[in-house]
C-alpha cells in the first residue's frame, strides 16, 4: 500500500487512524472491540450513504456551464439573466422520467432538462423537458401518470397495460404520446436533443409591459435519435450510455452546446387566440409565434463529485427572478408547490445550503435554525425590526410578476375555444412533420409497445385513440397488433 506521509487517514473528525485494513480485536484471531470508533463511523456512515431518489426522474446525470445572451431582448424581460452579453454559470441536468436510479439511459422515455442559471438576482431554475407538450393538463392527474408508468402494486413490475388504461382514458395526452412514440422518444445522446420550457410563462421588461414566452434551446450538434432496436441493445449492453456519453464529450473538451430562442406572444393575444395558449398538451405554431434567438449555452466542465453536485441538486419552477413569473397553466402552478415539497422530503429543510443549490448573489432571508442548518443566522430574526435587519424593497422589486384573475371556484381545466381539441396538433405531427420512413416507424413503435402486455378492452380504446389522432395510422396499428 503506497504510504502517504502529508494525507494520513482521519476519522471523520480528523484524528488520524492507525489503519484503513484491520479491526480493533483482541488478539489476531479475537473478537472485534465496541471502541473500535473508526470501524464503527465506517460502518454508519456506509449505511446513510443513500439518500431517497427523486421520485420521477430518479436516473440522470449533469454538467456545469454557462448561459451567453447574444442578442438584446431587453424589451421583452427585465431579468438580469437575459440582459445583452450577460454570462452567467449554470447547472443542467438531463434525466429520464420513470426509471430507477439504475435504470437503463435508453428506455423510450421523455427526457428532463432542468437549468439552474446562478444570476445575480438569485438563482433561476428553467426546468424542462426535450419536448415541448405534456400528457396531461391539469396537477390533479401528474401523480396518477406517473405512477401509471412506474411499477404495480403485485408483480413490481412496469405494465403497458396500465400505461395505456391510462392513456386512452387521457385523451389529452395524445399530442405529447405520439411525440414519445415517434423517432425523438429515445434521443441518442443528450446533446443530441433540443430542450423545451414546455409551459409559458410571462416576461416583463422595465416599463412593466407583460408577455407570454416559451423557451426552446435547440441542439447545436443537431437532433439524433436511436432506433427501438438500437435503444434496446444498448440497454443491455450499456445501461449508461447517456451519462458516459456526456461526462467524455466534456473531458474531450467537445463542449454541448444548446441555442435558446424564444417564442414571444404580446399580452393581450392570450385572451383571444385560437385555442387556450397555456394548455400544456399543445404547442404554439411557429408560423403564429417564430422562434427569436437569445442566447448560448454551453457545458464545459464536469462534476467531480455526482452526490453532492448532481443527486443533491434541488430545481425548482418556483425559483423565478425578477422580470420572468409564471402564467396561468395550472401545470406549472401545481409544480411552484410540488418542488421544494419533494426536496425538503428528500434532504430536509435547508437542502438551500447546500453548496450547488447555493445562490451567488447574497441571501438575506428570515429563514431560520431547522435541521442540518450550517449557516449562522444573525439578529434581528424578525421583520419588520428597528435593528438594521433585512427589510424588502418595494420601489425596487414592486410586485409579483402575476395576471389578474376572477371567477366562481371549481373544478375545471380550461374554457374550450375554437381550436381546442385533444388530437388536432398529434395529428398534425404525424401528417406535416414526419415522413413515410417516420411514419413506419412510429406504427412499429406502438405496434410492439402495444404487443407487451396490453388486454381487452383497452386495446381496442388504443386503436381508436390512434384513430383519432390519425385514421390511417389507427388502422395500421390495429392491423399490425392483430397480424393481419
Ligand atoms: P413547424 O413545421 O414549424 O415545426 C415542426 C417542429 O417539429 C420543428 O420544431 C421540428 O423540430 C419538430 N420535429 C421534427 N420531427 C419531429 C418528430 N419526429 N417528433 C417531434 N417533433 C419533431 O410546425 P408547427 O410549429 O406548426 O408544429 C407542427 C407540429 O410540430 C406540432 O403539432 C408539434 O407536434 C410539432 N412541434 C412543434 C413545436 C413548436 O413549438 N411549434 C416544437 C416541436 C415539435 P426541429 O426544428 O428541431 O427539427
Ligand atoms: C422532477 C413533480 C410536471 C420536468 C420532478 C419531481 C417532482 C415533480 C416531485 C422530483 C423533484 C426532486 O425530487 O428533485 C411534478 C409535478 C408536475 C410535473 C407535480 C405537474 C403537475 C413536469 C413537467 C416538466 C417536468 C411538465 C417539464 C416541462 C421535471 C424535471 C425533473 C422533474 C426535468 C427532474 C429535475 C432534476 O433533474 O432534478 N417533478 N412535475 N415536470 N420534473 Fe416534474
Amino acid at each position: 500500500m503506497a504510504k502517504s506521509d502529508d494525507k494520513p487517514t482521519t476519522t471523520d473528525a480528523g484524528i488520524p487512524v492507525s489503519s484503513d485494513e484491520h479491526s480493533l480485536t483482541v488478539g489476531p484471531d479475537g473478537p472485534i472491540l465496541l471502541q473500535d470508533h473508526y470501524l464503527i463511523e465506517q460502518m454508519a456512515n456506509f449505511n446513510r450513504e443513500r439518500i431517497p431518489e427523486r421520485q420521477p426522474h430518479a436516473k440522470g446525470g449533469g454538467a456545469f456551464g454557462h448561459f451567453e445572451v447574444t442578442q438584446d431582448v431587453s424589451k421583452y424581460t427585465k431579468a438580469a439573466v437575459f440582459q445583452p452579453g450577460t454570462k452567467t454559470e449554470t447547472l443542467i441536468r438531463f434525466s429520464s422520467v420513470a426509471g430507477e436510479r439504475g435504470s437503463p439511459d435508453t428506455w423510450r422515455d421523455p427526457r428532463g432538462f432542468a437549468l439552474k442559471f446562478y444570476t445575480s438576482e438569485g438563482n433561476y431554475d428553467m426546468v424542462g423537458n426535450n419536448t415541448p407538450v405534456f400528457f396531461v393538463r391539469d396537477p390533479m392527474k401528474f401523480q396518477h401518470f406517473i405512477r401509471s408508468q412506474k411499477r404495480r402494486a403485485d408483480t413490481n413490475l412496469r405494465d403497458h397495460d396500465m400505461q395505456w388504461d391510462f392513456w386512452t382514458l387521457s385523451p389529452e395526452s395524445a399530442h405529447q404520446v405520439t411525440w414519445l412514440m415517434g423517432d425523438r422518444g429515445i434521443p441518442k445522446t443528450w446533446r443530441h436533443m433540443n430542450g423545451y420550457s414546455s409551459h409559458t410563462y410571462m416576461w416583463v421588461n422595465a416599463k412593466g409591459e407583460k408577455f407570454w414566452v416559451k423557451y426552446h434551446f435547440k441542439t447545436d450538434q443537431g437532433i439524433e435519435c436511436l432506433t427501438q432496436e438500437d435503444a434496446d441493445r444498448l440497454a443491455g449492453e450499456d445501461g449508461d450510455y447517456h451519462t458516459r456519453d456526456l461526462y467524455n464529450a466534456i473531458q474531450r473538451k467537445e463542449y454541448p452546446s444548446w441555442t435558446l430562442y424564444m417564442q414571444i406572444m404580446p399580452f393581450h393575444e392570450a385572451e383571444t387566440y385560437r385555442f387556450n395558449p397555456f394548455d400544456l398538451t399543445k404547442v404554439w405554431p411557429h408560423s403564429d409565434y417564430p422562434l427569436i434567438e437569445v442566447g448560448r449555452l454551453t457545458l464545459d466542465r464536469n462534476p467531480t463529485d455526482y452526490h453532492t453536485e448532481i443527486e443533491q441538486a434541488a430545481f425548482e419552477p418556483n425559483n423565478l427572478v425578477p422580470g420572468i413569473g409564471p402564467s396561468p397553466d395550472k401545470m406549472l402552478l401545481g409544480r411552484l408547490f410540488s418542488y421544494a415539497d419533494a426536496h425538503r422530503a428528500r434532504m430536509g429543510v435547508n437542502y438551500k445550503q447546500i453548496p450547488v443549490n447555493r445562490s451567488k448573489a447574497p441571501v438575506h432571508s428570515y429563514s431560520k435554525d431547522g435541521v442540518m442548518r450550517v449557516e449562522n443566522v444573525s439578529d434581528p430574526v424578525y421583520a419588520p425590526n428597528t435593528k438594521g435587519g433585512p427589510a424588502a424593497d418595494p420601489e425596487r422589486y414592486p410586485q409579483d410578476d402575476t395576471w389578474e384573475a376572477s371567477g366562481d371556484i371549481i373544478r375545471a381545466a380550461y374554457t374550450k375555444r375554437r381550436d381546442d381539441d385533444d388530437f388536432g396538433q398529434a395529428g398534425t405531427l404525424v401528417r406535416e412533420v414526419m415522413d413515410d420512413a417516420a411514419r413506419d416507424r412510429l406504427v412499429s413503435n406502438v405496434v410492439g409497445h402495444l404487443k407487451d402486455g396490453v388486454s381487452q378492452p383497452i386495446l381496442e380504446r388504443a386503436f381508436e385513440y390512434w384513430r383519432n389522432i390519425d385514421q390511417d395510422i389507427g388502422n395500421r396499428i390495429e392491423k399490425g397488433v392483430k397480424g393481419s
